[in-house]
């Protein structure tokens, strides 16, 4: 997979990529992620990428120039025309729609992406209309800049890619990937400062494990969320179990 951002701060992304699931992903060739400097795409004197809105208003906006001729660099490099017209152009905003692990998993699909970092008060409307193809948001709060925004998002895609994580099992039993929010994990000792770790774990029987996982997984989202389990499949069982706990 490759990924190509957008920004005008690419110092911000050199830690971040340079550690953790990242590094192990680019060492491994199954991940290349390029950082491009929008400013490096201007013609002026002075590197100007951005400009004052038409009509007034406070802040400054994103000029479309720089913007189109980075996109449109980087699709010169693409030879065929069918990927170049499916590739995503992710622009992160706060008006974009509301990033999700079902977001995470679709766009862990392509084999590229490009993602514009927004900035200031915002970029040329046009640059919407006539080149980026998805907008995201990661939450409804503004951030100074789309850059904390494309990691969270580069993050939870690439840890998908396969053979990322460690284990190939790894990422199915994630919070939000059953729909669920994760049972409790544990590890040694199995007693610490005198709390106990629960017995089941300890017994090796893997079907009681496993019912005890789920069971844990249905309490902890009825508890802490309970507007999730509307699109999980519950048992008639689990059903009850989550009246029960709604009761008190
Ligand atoms: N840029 C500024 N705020 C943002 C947000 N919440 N999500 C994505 N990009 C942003």
């Amino acid at each position: 997979m490759r990924i190509d951002i957008l920004t005008l701060f690419p110092q911000m992304f050199q830690s971040p990529l340079s550690s953790g699931i990242f590094k192990r992903a680019s060492d491994r060739k199954l991940v290349e992620i390029i950082v491009r400097n929008i400013r490096d795409y201007t013609h002026d004197k002075h590197h100007t990428v951005d400009d004052y809105p038409y009509g007034g208003g406070a802040g400054m906006i994103l000029k479309p120039e720089p913007i189109f001729e980075a996109v449109e660099a980087i699709k010169s490099e693409i030879r065929l025309e069918e990927e170049i017209s499916a590739l995503p152009v992710v622009l992160l905003t706060p008006q974009g729609r509301l990033f999700s692990q079902q977001i995470a998993l679709e766009l862990s699909g392509y084999n590229h992406l490009i993602l514009i970092c927004g900035h200031y008060e915002g970029v040329d409307e046009r640059v919407r209309e006539h080149m980026v193809t998805d907008e995201i948001s990661i939450g409804d709060y503004v951030l100074s800049g789309g850059e904390l925004a494309a990691m969270v998002v580069v993050d939870a895609v690439v840890r998908l890619v396969p053979g990322v994580l460690g284990s190939s099992a790894s990422p199915i039993d994630d919070s939000h990937t059953t729909g669920l929010l994760e049972y409790p994990q544990y590890t040694r000792p199995s007693v610490y400062r005198g709390w106990a770790v629960p017995e089941v774990l300890l017994s090796g029987n893997h079907a009681q494990i496993a019912k005890w996982h789920r069971e844990q997984a249905v309490i902890r989202t009825a508890v802490r969320r309970p507007e999730l389990l509307d699109r999980v499949n519950l048992s008639s069982e689990e059903r009850q179990l989550v009246e029960g706990l709604q009761k008190h």
